[in-house]
């Protein structure tokens, strides 16, 4: 989308406002269905987290994507938006096994990420096939927050303890029919991927009755012009021909699994945003937005960079800024930018918000969340509304005092 349309549609749904161009999406879903085209059997779930509006769950759906869920609520939201339960996966980490049970009542394909977790749920229910999550030990992903592969890490059963599995299923008789690893998010280096594809077929030596492997995701995108992301193409073609090699030498029908997010959706959202003040100090030109790290979080919390331009004055000398939020807190989008001059009411536009931003916003110092819209195939469509005082108050029971 141009500036112009951009503004329009500010001028349109007000601001802050969340943007998404589902025909990136669309793109972004064949370009990786391409890459991996000689696996026979493939299926790309989409990562709900990192954006679970009903209707860019909609547009993956009509693509004939699967979906990756974390919470039984990402499991309904998948339903509601007209998924098969045959293309949900519930790949949760540490809950209760009665979340577990939920899944499975609706027909949904659940993963197991830990000893006690395949022991109990084992026990209760040996009939239900299930997959593993494997932690394969490999350090990846672009920060240490967002790396889950490691041997520090919270997630998945650690290759040393597959004798373990093994044990508690020949016990209880659980039938293994998948395979699941993911070990970060923001991974350029085929390297990584590469690596811990190997550990993880080694993996699937251990069990005959494997139907899928589950890579996980965590392919980086380009968050600026010339950055650095990862060449899906080519790890497309390496990967597969790994993967279908492997498949010829064990025997093996394999279905092959991704279940991405960032490459989805992050480059086909952004956030516009109002300034609300120029603020000249002795050092520092700070640019005060509608917005803060209540509805986009990844600059302070993971120190992200989300590239930011004036589409108010897009032309106008650069200058240099720091961009910050309205909330009680430091909450700077962008230090020491140069953006083209700023002056109070321009609209700024923050770009790659479309993954795990709104998804990851907050009512915090009682703001609202932004409006979402969404545009596909050139008409604009109000998405979710703009919160309101009453959705404020919705859940708090006021007592007489
Ligand atoms: N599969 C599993 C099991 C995951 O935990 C995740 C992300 C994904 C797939 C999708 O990964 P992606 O393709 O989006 O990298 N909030 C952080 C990212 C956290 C990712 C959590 N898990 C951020 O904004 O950078």
């Amino acid at each position: 989308m141009d500036n112009q349309q951009l503004l329009a549609l500010t001028e349109k749904y007000g601001s802050p406002l969340y943007v998404y161009d589902a025909n990136i999406i669309e793109s972004q879903y064949h370009r990786m269905v391409n890459a991996f085209s000689s696996v026979k059997s493939l299926n790309i779930n989409y990562a709900v987290k990192a954006n679970s509006n009903i209707n860019i769950l909609k547009v993956l759906k009509n693509l004939d994507a699967g979906v990756d869920c974390v919470s039984i609520q990402e499991v309904l939201l998948a339903i509601e938006a007209g998924f098969e339960v045959n293309k949900i996966f519930f790949t949760p980490s540490g809950i209760s096994i009665e979340e577990m049970e939920k899944a499975t009542a609706l027909g949904v394909q659940i993963t197991l990420d830990s000893l006690s977790v395949t022991q109990k749920f084992g026990e209760k229910h040996p009939n239900i096939p299930i997959c593993l999550r494997i932690n394969p030990h490999v350090m990846a992903g672009g920060n240490h927050k967002i790396s889950v592969g490691h041997i520090d890490s919270k997630f998945g059963i650690s290759i040393h303890q597959i004798e373990d599995v093994k044990k508690i299923i020949s016990e209880t008789g659980l039938k293994v029919i998948g395979i699941h690893m993911h070990t970060g998010s923001d991974i350029y280096n085929i390297e990584a991927f590469l690596t811990a594809t190997e550990i993880l077929l080694n993996t699937v030596k251990e069990f005959d009755t494997i139907e899928f492997v589950d890579f996980g995701s965590g392919f980086k995108v380009p968050y600026k012009e010339g950055d650095i992301e990862t060449n899906i193409e080519e790890m497309g073609e390496t990967l597969s021909k790994r993967f279908n090699d492997f498949c010829t030498e064990y025997g093996r029908d394999l279905t092959l699994i991704f279940e991405p997010g960032k490459f989805l959706v992050s480059a086909a959202g952004c956030l516009l945003v109002k300034v609300n003040v120029v603020k000249p100090t002795p050092n520092i030109v700070f640019i005060g937005v509608d917005s803060g790290l209540n509805h986009l979080l990844r600059p302070m919390m993971y120190d992200s960079y989300h590239h930011i331009t004036n589409i108010s004055n897009p032309e106008g000398k650069e200058k240099i800024y720091d961009i910050v939020g309205y909330i009680c807190e430091n909450d700077t989008f962008g230090s020491n930018r140069s953006i083209s001059k700023i002056s109070e009411n321009d609209i700024l536009c923050i770009h790659n918000a479309g993954a795990y931003s709104f998804s990851m916003a907050s009512n915090y110092n009682s703001r609202y969340r932004p409006a979402e819209v969404m545009v596909y195939n050139g008409e604009d469509y109000l998405i979710r509304k703009r919160e309101t005082f009453e959705d404020l108050l919705k859940n708090q029971v006021i007592i007489d005092l």
